[in-house]
């Protein structure tokens, strides 16, 4: 049995561990690394997008007492379940006494706070978009595809300290072509992460295939879903079994190239991930 004293010691530093053993998967070590005024990482499903960008908030909280920190989650149940899981793994020892995590309940607070100052305020596109203005933040994170208004609200809450305005999605459940227009326009840095094995070496070689399955099962999202593209419709895919009575529209790409798009293309004709 070991004394209560030592017992304490062992059990910091195995949580210490959550924040210094996290090792970044390869595409996302440009977002946990450097300092980006605005960025767009766009990711497939499953590649580790909210769990990367908690490791960046609570690493630069922890490394700069006072910071201010916003993370903005689809629903109020996604932004205490995930991202506010993953944020209670990083900050556990750091964290202020009047503030804690229950698994199952969230946060006691809406408000994370350090014992050095730092806080991390946690929102959702669930609250009203006027809910989002009046604070100025270090960093603000919005964890898939907002709202426009949601959008708006939040872009203009780093500038004033300088901060780091992060946007991570998979290009799906919500119109992104404004968002798109905006990112390529304003000329932002942007991240992509395909569903790829070397992107994921955390999962076993059969939870990867068990997870490419499901995706076949949405294959109109494949695109999005897998290789991180915008659309879900691209060229260079190959549908096995696709005739021209299967044609029900077709899409123009660009000045002079058009796609046909099928309803009946049967998943197991979809390219797997190299
Ligand atoms: N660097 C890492 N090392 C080990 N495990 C990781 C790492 N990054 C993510 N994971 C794990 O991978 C799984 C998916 O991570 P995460 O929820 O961040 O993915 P996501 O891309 O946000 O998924 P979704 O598409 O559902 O939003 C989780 O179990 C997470 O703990
Ligand atoms: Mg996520």
């Amino acid at each position: 049995m070991l004394r209560p004293v030592v017992a304490r010691h062992r059990l910091q530093k195995v949580r210490l561990d959550e924040l210094n053993k996290f090792v970044p998967s390869p595409p996302f070590v440009p977002l946990v690394c450097q300092h980006h005024p605005q960025i767009a990482v766009r990711c497939a499903n499953r590649v580790g997008k909210t769990r990367h960008v908690c490791f960046k908030a609570a690493n630069h909280m922890v490394a700069n007492p006072g910071s201010r920190w916003r993370f903005v989650g689809p629903n109020r149940a996604q932004v205490q379940d995930v991202s506010g899981l993953y944020l209670s793994q990083f900050l556990q020892p750091y964290l202020h006494r009047k503030c804690y995590y229950l698994e199952g309940k969230g946060w006691n607070t809406s408000t994370i706070i350090l014992r050095n100052g730092s806080i991390c305020q946690l929102k959702s596109y669930d609250d009203r978009p006027d809910t989002h203005a009046g604070s100025s933040f270090d960093g603000v994170v919005l964890d898939e595809p907002p709202p426009k208004p949601h959008f708006a609200e939040n872009q203009a809450r780093t500038i004033d300290r300088g901060g780091q305005f992060i946007l991570t999605f998979t290009a799906v459940n919500r119109p992104v072509g404004w968002m798109r227009q905006i990112i390529e326009e304003q000329n932002w840095p942007q991240i992509v992460v395909p569903f790829r094995r070397e992107h994921v070496p955390w999962y076993s070689a059969e939870k990867f295939d068990a997870m490419v399955d499901v995706f076949r099962s949405s294959p109109w999202q494949w695109a999005q879903r897998v290789d991180a593209d915008w659309e879900g419709i691209t060229e260079g895919r190959v549908y096995t079994g696709f005739t021209k009575q299967n044609v029900v529209s077709r899409y123009r790409l660009g000045t002079s190239r058009s796609v046909s798009v099928s309803t009946m293309a049967p998943p197991q004709a979809i390219r797997r991930p190299s």
